[in-house]
């Protein structure tokens, strides 16, 4: 018998036929997400030809030169397979040694991530039930308001304006029966803004009381402008901590970070990241020993020129905004001057060719706009220079 598939006289001909909107099939959780906000900046960035990017979430200095050797070597000796789910045993065991070094943790679980965002994946689903609500201070990270929703859990803001500090009153105030998780980030995307060991103390006393987990989102742990403040070693039973490699390295790209905490938590991760990333990229965790070896990678220079660009946007902003001034990370939130919505005062600076990246992307209100510096000095001056003359026009 022929195999040739004869035509179904039950479909109609694609003259007749209605097309199928495949639209219609979408869930509603992936519906819920609105992400026009940096879409739009993407968009708007896209029509300029050079333009004064000040929007990008990423370091602009590639990864050092030794991580590259090694991730070629990983690759060209065949490192290319699965690893186990937890990541390597050869970068867990150094990665466990710094992590109780640090924290006093005694026994701590250590998981290989793609990235820390898989880590915040993960922990949302290995610790969250429908209706359970997770804290976190507005202005936020992206994923902190998203990612709940995808597991039916309820994501929180407790505001912080206007000086983005942390309010252990209002942190209180937001608790209910259902609050489950705090997430924690600093040095904070988008406000650059830094805790210090005080205000980390009175969050892990709420989280204490209420027997809350923390999530410790430790990205930009390396761009601290003054001494790193973690609040992990204040709650060895109830935290996990997020660190990357990400944003150290300018390798956003490879997909590596690693998430910390009580054993039993880590193990569920772990059993969740096995039916879902799989395990990290395999060449990468194989580059990153290159960390951890005696000689290691030295990232000040990059580190001080961070910094050297924090105090050049703070300076040169200073007589026309009103700027939290930022301890960390490579980010500054100044307030619109005027009248405006951030949202409108981003489209007259894109106008003038300046990407920046409206408050409302990552809050709750559309008062303030994020400033990333990871970019050339000759940029950043041009930046500085137009933002000023538009807050003059507003004047
Ligand atoms: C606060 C914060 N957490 C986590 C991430 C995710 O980083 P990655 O998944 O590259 O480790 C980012 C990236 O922008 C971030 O800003």
């Amino acid at each position: 018998m022929s195999k040739t598939q004869l035509p179904d006289s039950s479909i109609p001909s694609q003259g007749t036929r209605t097309i199928f909107d495949p639209s219609s099939l979408i869930a509603q959780r992936a519906l819920d997400i609105d992400a026009s906000g940096i879409r739009k900046v993407f968009d708007l960035g896209a029509k300029l030809k050079d333009p004064i990017n000040l929007s990008i979430g990423q370091p602009d200095f590639d990864v050092p030169e030794p991580l590259k050797e090694r991730m070629i070597k990983a690759i060209q000796s065949g490192k290319n397979r699965y690893t186990p789910t937890q990541g390597i045993a050869e970068l867990i065991v150094p990665i466990r040694h710094q992590v109780m070094e640090s924290t006093g943790w005694r026994d701590p679980g250590v998981l290989i991530l793609s990235g820390t965002s898989a880590g915040i994946m993960l922990s949302m689903c290995a610790l969250l039930n429908p209706g359970d609500e997770v804290l976190f201070l507005d202005p936020y990270f992206v994923m902190y308001r998203q990612l709940p929703r995808l597991i039916g859990a309820v994501p929180v803001a407790v505001d912080t304006y206007p000086d983005f500090r942390l309010h252990a009153d209002r942190i209180e105030a937001a608790i209910t029966p259902r609050t489950r998780m705090m997430i924690i980030c600093s040095p904070s995307n988008p406000t650059g803004i830094t805790l210090t060991a005080a205000e980390l103390e009175a969050a892990a006393q709420i989280a204490r009381k209420h027997k809350l987990m923390v999530l410790s989102d430790e990205i930009y742990d390396a761009f601290c402008y003054q001494k790193h403040e973690s609040i992990a070693p204040l709650l060895p039973e109830q935290c996990i901590q997020l660190k990357g490699y990400s944003k150290t390295y300018g390798m956003t790209g490879w997909r590596l970070g690693y998430a910390s905490g009580p054993q039993v938590i880590i193990e569920q991760m772990s059993k969740l990241q096995q039916y879902t990333f799989v395990c990290a990229q395999a060449p990468a965790q194989y580059a990153a020993l290159e960390l951890y070896q005696s000689h290691g990678v030295d990232m000040t220079p990059m580190v001080d020129a961070y910094r050297r660009k924090r105090d050049m946007v703070v300076e040169g902003l200073a007589g026309h905004f009103a700027i939290n001034p930022p301890g960390g990370a490579f980010y500054v939130f100044p307030q619109v001057p005027g009248r405006r919505t951030a949202t409108e005062f981003v489209a007259r600076a894109v106008d003038k060719n300046v990407l920046l990246i409206p408050g409302q992307v990552f809050s709750g209100r559309d008062t303030h706009f994020r400033i990333s510096y990871a970019t050339s000095d000759e940029k950043l001056k041009q930046g500085i220079r137009i933002l000023n003359e538009i807050a003059d026009s507003e004047a």
